[in-house]
C-alpha cells in the first residue's frame, strides 16, 4: 500500500491542469480553463478545470473530481493504479507500508539494490580515506584538486583500488549475493570471469532526489588513451540516466531558496561549486540534457542557467538542450567561461563573490547568446542570416508564453536589425505548422479524445493568447472580452445613463448612450484592441453597426456572420453564466437591465485595466532593449505617460466603485 504521505505529495504535485492537459485541450477563461469533455459527446465546451481549488467538473454530464479520479475514469485505472501513475508522471517516489506479496518482491529487490550501493558507497570512501592505496593516490589526487576534506565527506566521494575483484570479493564475504552485485553493475561476469567494474578509478556516487546512492561516476587518474575519462554505472532498475541529475539531493534546498539552478557539465563543476558556497548546481553529467532532468529541476525552480566550458567543442550540439528548457516553459539563461575555464577551474582562481558577480554578469538570455554564437559563421551572408534568423524564431516559437514570445521577438528584431512584422509573420507560421501537427497527433493518437470537434476547433482563433500556459491570469482578457460581447449581443441597442454624468438642470433627463456606442467609444478612444480573434471580428461588427448608424437586431445580425464566428456567437447568446464563472469569482453575475451599465462598464474597465497593464510591461521591456541597444526611447517614455494617465483613470474607478 502506497503510505499516506505519499499520496498527498502526489495530489500536491499532480496540478489538476497538467494531468487533464494531456488529454483534453483546456482554454483559459478567467480562473478556470474550459475544454471538451473527454467523458461525453459534446461540440461546446461545459468541461471546466479549476487549478486553484484542484477540481475539474463537467457541466454537461455532471462528471467531477481531482487529478486521480480524472484518470481513474478517463484510462480506467483503479486507485492505487492512478496514484502510480501520477507518480510516475512526476518522478515521485512512492514509499509502501504493507505492500501485496508481488510488491514485496520487486520492492524488496529494488530494496536490495540499495542496500548494496550503499554498502560499495561506504567500501569505496573507506578506501579513499583508510587504504594506504587511496590515501596516496585518490586522496592525494582530490587534495592536489583542492577538495577539502569537507567536501569530500559531503559528496561521499570515494575510491576503488586497482585490482580485479577488490570490491565483489569483499562484498561476497559480507553475504551480499553475487546476483545484485550483477543488477547494480557493479560486477561484470565475463567468459567465467567475476571483476570488479570500477578499478583503480576515484569515485563520484550519485544519489537520487532523497539521497540514496543509485549510480557511480569513476575518473580515471593515470593517462590512458585507450581506458575513458570517466566510467558511469550502465542503466539499472534504480538508476535511469536520463532522470537523473548529479548533486539534486544536496541542491534542491538552494534552489528553492534562490529561485534558480545553474546546470553545469561536470561533476567536479557541482563539487568544486558547492566548495565555493554555491549548492544550487547540479550536472547533466555529460551527455544531452533530457525533458526528465528538466522537470525534475522545473520542480523547484523555473529558472535555469546553463554554465558552458570555455572550450566546450559541444556547445552548438547542446543548444538543443536550451530549446528543451523553454518548451517546458521555463527561463533560461547562459554563462560562457573564460577559454579553457570551467566552473571547477574558474572557482578555485576568484572569490566566491568574485565568481557569484561573474555569474551574474555573464549571464545573458538565450537569444542574445544564440544570436552572438551563430552570428559569426554567417559573415555578412544574407543567407545564412536568413536561416539563423529563421533558426532563432524556431527556438522562440517553442517559449509557450505569448508575452515571452512577444519580448524574445522585439529583441530579435533589435539584434538582427530585422522589422519586427517579418518576424512576427514567421513566427506565426511556425505557430500554425506545429499547431496543426499537434492536433493531427491529438486527433489520431488518442481515441479519448472526442472525434467530434467542431470545426473551430480546429485551428483556434486565440493561438497567440497564452491558453494553455502560466500565463497569469491578470493579463489574460479572455473572459472580458467575452463578457463583453455577450453584453453586446444581448442589449446593444439598449440605453444607460452615462456614468459620472450630471443632469443640465435638476428637471432634465440624465444624458443616455447605447450600449454599442459605449463600448465602441471606450475602447478605441484608447486604443485597446482584443487578443482574441473571434471577439475581435466580432467586435469589429458592431464597430460597422456604429459606424454607419445601423440598429441592431440579435437573429438578423448573427446570421449574416461567418461561420465559426456565429458558432461563438450563437454560444454567448444562449450559453449559461455558470460557464463564465464569474460567479465563482465572487463576482455577482449580472443579468439584470436595472444594473447595465454596471453590468457594461465593469468588464470594459477591467479589460482596459489589463490591456494597459500589458501594454506597460511590453513598453517597459522595449525601453530596456533599446536601452541595452543604446536606441533613442524618448517615445516610448512619452506612450508609457500616457498609459500612466489612463490608469490612474482606471484606477479611480476601480478603487471607489468596485471591490474585487
Ligand atoms: N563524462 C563521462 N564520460 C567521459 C567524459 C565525460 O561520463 N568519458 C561526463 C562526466 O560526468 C563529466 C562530464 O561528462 O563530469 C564533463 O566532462 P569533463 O568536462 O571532461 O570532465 P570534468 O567533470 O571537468 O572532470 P575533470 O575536471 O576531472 O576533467
Ligand atoms: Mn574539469
Amino acid at each position: 500500500m502506497i503510505n499516506n504521505e505519499t499520496k498527498e505529495r502526489i495530489l500536491e504535485t499532480a496540478r489538476i491542469e497538467e494531468v487533464v492537459g494531456e488529454f483534453v485541450i483546456l482554454k483559459r477563461r478567467g480562473s478556470s480553463m474550459i475544454g471538451l469533455c473527454p467523458f461525453h459527446n459534446e461540440r461546446t465546451p461545459s468541461f471546466t478545470v479549476s487549478p486553484a481549488k484542484g477540481f475539474f467538473k463537467c457541466f454537461g454530464c455532471g462528471k467531477a473530481g481531482d487529478s486521480v479520479t480524472f484518470i481513474m475514469e478517463h484510462e480506467h485505472l483503479t486507485f492505487p493504479e492512478s496514484l502510480r501513475y501520477l507518480a510516475n508522471k512526476y518522478q515521485i517516489e512512492i514509499e509502501e507500508e504493507a505492500p501485496s506479496q508481488e510488491m514485496v518482491e520487486a520492492q524488496s529487490q529494488r530494496e536490495s539494490l540499495f542496500v548494496v550501493m550503499t554498502y560499495a558507497q561506504k567500501y569505496f570512501s573507506e578506501n579513499l580515506i583508510n587504504s594506504d592505496e587511496g590515501k596516496a593516490i585518490g586522496l592525494s589526487y582530490f587534495r592536489e584538486r583542492g577538495f577539502t576534506d569537507e567536501i569530500i565527506k559531503k559528496f561521499d566521494l570515494g575510491y576503488a583500488l586497482d585490482k580485479w575483484d577488490g570490491l565483489t570479493k569483499s562484498a561476497q564475504e559480507e553475504g551480499f549475493q553475487l546476483d545484485y552485485l550483477l543488477k547494480t553493475g557493479l560486477t561484470i561476469v565475463n567468459e567465467e570471469k567475476i571483476y570488479d567494474r570500477f578499478r583503480g578509478r576515484v569515485i563520484f556516487p550519485i544519489t537520487n532526489l532523497t539521497g540514496r546512492v543509485i549510480a557511480f561516476g569513476a575518473r580515471i587518474l593515470k593517462t590512458d588513451p585507450k581506458s575513458p575519462k570517466y566510467l558511469n554505472s550502465p542503466e539499472t532498475e534504480i538508476y535511469h540516466k536520463s532522470k537523473s541529475l548529479y548533486g539534486i539531493s544536496h541542491a534542491k534546498k538552494s534552489i528553492i531558496v534562490n529561485d534558480a539552478c545553474y546546470l553545469v557539465e561536470g561533476y567536479t563543476d557541482v563539487v568544486s561549486m558547492h566548495q565555493a558556497g554555491i549548492e544550487n548546481v547540479v550536472a547533466s553529467s555529460g551527455t544531452a540534457l533530457t525533458v526528465e532532468q528538466i522537470r525534475l529541476i522545473g520542480r523547484y525552480t523555473k529558472n535555469i542557467t546553463v554554465l558552458y566550458d570555455g572550450d566546450s567543442a559541444g556547445i552548438k550540439a547542446s543548444l538543443r538542450g536550451i530549446d528543451l528548457i523553454l518548451e517546458e516553459g521555463m527561463n533560461v539563461r547562459v554563462v560562457l567561461f573564460p577559454d579553457g575555464e570551467d566552473p571547477d577551474s574558474y572557482s578555485k582562481k576568484v572569490s566566491t563573490t568574485e565568481l557569484l558577480d561573474f555569474l551574474k554578469v555573464q549571464a545573458v538570455d538565450f537569444i542574445s547568446f544564440k544570436t552572438k554564437l551563430l552570428l559569426a559563421d554567417t559573415a555578412g551572408d544574407p543567407i545564412k542570416k536568413a536561416n539563423l534568423v529563421r533558426d532563432i524564431i524556431e527556438t522562440i516559437a517553442k517559449v509557450p508564453d505569448a508575452i515571452s514570445r512577444a519580448a524574445y521577438l522585439r529583441q530579435t528584431s533589435v539584434l538582427m536589425e530585422m522589422a519586427e512584422t517579418v518576424l512576427l509573420g514567421e513566427l506565426n507560421k511556425i505557430l500554425t505548422k506545429s499547431l496543426k501537427k499537434q492536433r493531427e497527433e491529438l486527433n489520431t493518437g488518442q481515441s479519448s479524445t472526442p472525434s467530434s470537434r467542431s470545426n473551430n476547433d480546429e485551428l483556434p482563433a486565440d493561438f497567440f493568447e497564452p491558453t494553455e500556459e502560466e500565463i497569469s491570469a491578470e493579463l489574460d482578457t479572455f473572459s472580458q472580452e467575452e463578457e463583453i460581447i455577450r453584453i453586446l449581443l444581448h442589449y446593444a441597442d439598449d440605453v444607460f445613463v452615462i456614468p459620472g454624468s450630471v443632469a443640465e438642470h435638476p428637471n432634465a433627463e440624465m444624458p443616455t448612450i447605447k450600449v454599442k456606442d459605449f463600448i465602441v467609444a471606450e475602447l478605441s478612444e484608447d486604443g485597446i484592441h482584443f487578443s482574441n480573434e473571434i471577439y475581435a471580428g466580432l467586435l469589429a461588427e458592431f464597430i460597422v453597426q456604429v459606424e454607419q448608424n445601423l440598429s441592431y437586431d440579435a437573429q438578423s445580425f448573427i446570421q449574416q456572420l461567418e461561420p465559426t464566428i456565429k458558432a461563438t456567437a450563437i454560444t454567448l447568446v444562449t450559453s449559461s453564466y455558470e460557464l463564465a464563472n464569474w460567479a465563482e469569482r465572487g463576482i455577482p453575475v449580472r443579468t439584470d437591465r436595472q444594473q447595465l451599465h454596471r453590468a457594461v462598464i465593469d468588464p470594459v474597465i477591467y479589460l482596459k485595466k489589463k490591456q494597459i497593464y500589458k501594454m506597460r510591461k511590453e513598453i517597459q521591456e522595449s525601453i530596456r532593449i533599446r536601452e541595452a541597444t543604446g536606441i533613442f526611447y524618448d517615445d516610448l517614455i512619452e506612450r508609457q505617460r500616457d498609459l500612466e494617465e489612463i490608469q490612474k483613470e482606471i484606477n479611480k474607478y476601480t478603487n471607489t466603485v468596485i471591490q474585487r
